[in-house]
């Protein structure tokens, strides 16, 4: 028997989301029904709903929350109903080729529930990555739910579930930020303050946030940015040689997603820098690099899927780290909402008056 709840859907390109009824089917084997208790809003929502990710409209969606299993199907062992959960959107497979290599955190075939979630009307909904967590419950795959402390409340874990996973593991996992690197983040929003407060719990000695906003420059150094370009006012790359001898950062971290803001991380890194690329391009951008550049300025430029996280490694630790008090995951909560104003929340994120809104059931 399936379970009628609300849920925030994309029905078209660009159109306001909508509150709708949808059928969740009970977990077939494999599978989890998640009772979403906090599920924050991310600007990949808002891509879906522009029709940037793909146009396989409707989109239910929400995907960064944390919830208790309340149903499983067969064959689940890794969670049991009652457990508090972290739903992540990269439920590794264990035998693809990237996972046999032993780097499962590249898994090229990570698993999503097998059923679909429906409109009233039997209309098959696409989960945003694979989760739609803007709803009372949600269906997934029995990997997609990582246990982790409860003592954390839904409304900070739930981040890990995306943004702030996203942004810590560019700084670490992909950037391999380490004790005294230099860094800067472009783009101070949920994922760059995420990367800010990353590369301060790994050690560098400078952090420089990039933002063209003023109240985002000021969050970040509540996160533990040491020094901020507003990019609309000054040039960031002369800016951050500015404040590195002249060098130039360890790790460039373009938590934009735009190949200006690429250009301008390329240019600002130092001799056998990093860039990561985190920030989610559209389809349509392109860009141009001199290969001299490229090839002469060495490094890596590499691109960060989920922060190159391992979901049953590093949700634990980071709620522990939390609850610890060194990863201060509540500050990126700005406000709490209910599932009726998702479509104000993106007017809101559109305008950088929040780090993060969630909707709390
Ligand atoms: N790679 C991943 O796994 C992953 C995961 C989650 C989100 N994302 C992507 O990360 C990006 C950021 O997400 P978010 O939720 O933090 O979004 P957000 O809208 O909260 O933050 C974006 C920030 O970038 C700033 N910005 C915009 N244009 C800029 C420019 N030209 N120069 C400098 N700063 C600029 C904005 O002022 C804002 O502070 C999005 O593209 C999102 O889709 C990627
Ligand atoms: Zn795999
Ligand atoms: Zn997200």
């Amino acid at each position: 028997m399936a379970y009628e709840v609300k849920g925030v859907v994309a029905r078209s390109k660009g159109a306001p989301v909508t509150i709708e009824t949808i059928l969740v089917p009970d977990p077939g084997p494999g599978e989890a029904v998640v009772d979403v208790q906090a599920c924050g809003v991310c600007h990949t929502d808002l891509h879906y709903r522009e029709g940037g990710i793909n146009d396989e409209f409707p989109f239910l969606l929400g995907h960064e929350a944390a919830g208790v299993v309340s149903a499983i199907g067969e064959g689940v062992t890794n969670v049991a109903v009652g457990d508090y959960v972290i739903l992540n959107w990269r439920a590794v497979c264990g035998q693809c080729r990237a996972c046999a290599k032993g780097k499962p955190w590249y898994c090229f075939d990570t698993h999503n529930a097998a059923q679909k979630m429906t409109l009233a009307d039997g209309t098959e909904l696409s989960p945003a990555l694979g989760i739609g967590a803007f709803a009372e419950k949600t269906l997934v795959h029995s990997g997609q739910c990582t246990k982790v402390d409860p003592a954390a409340p839904p409304t900070a874990a739930g981040l890990l579930g995306c943004g702030v996973m996203a942004g810590i593991g560019a700084a670490i996992n992909t950037g391999g930020v380490g004790r005294g690197d230099t860094v800067a983040v472009f783009g101070c929003g949920g994922v760059g303050d995420a990367a800010i407060a990353g590369s301060r719990l790994a050690g560098a000695a400078k952090i420089i946030a990039v933002d063209i906003d003023d109240r985002k420059l000021e969050w970040a150094k509540g996160m533990g940015a040491t020094h901020t370009v507003n990019s609309k006012d000054a040039d960031p790359v002369e800016a951050i040689k500015a404040l590195t001898d002249g060098f130039g950062v360890d790790v460039a971290i373009d938590a934009v997603g735009h190949p200006a803001v690429y250009r301008q991380a390329f240019d600002a890194r130092d001799l056998a820098g990093t860039v990561v690329l985190v920030g989610v391009p559209n389809p349509t951008m392109t860009i141009e690099l001199p290969l001299i550049e490229v090839f002469g300025r060495g490094g890596a430029l590499k691109s960060s899927w989920y922060g190159d996280c391992l979901p049953s490694r590093d949700f634990p630790m980071l709620i522990d780290l939390y609850l610890q008090g060194r990863l201060d995951l509540d500050a990126f909560v700005s406000e709490t909402i209910g599932l009726d104003d998702v479509e104000a929340a993106f007017e809101k994120m559109h305008h950088g008056d929040v780090l993060r809104s969630v909707v709390v059931f």
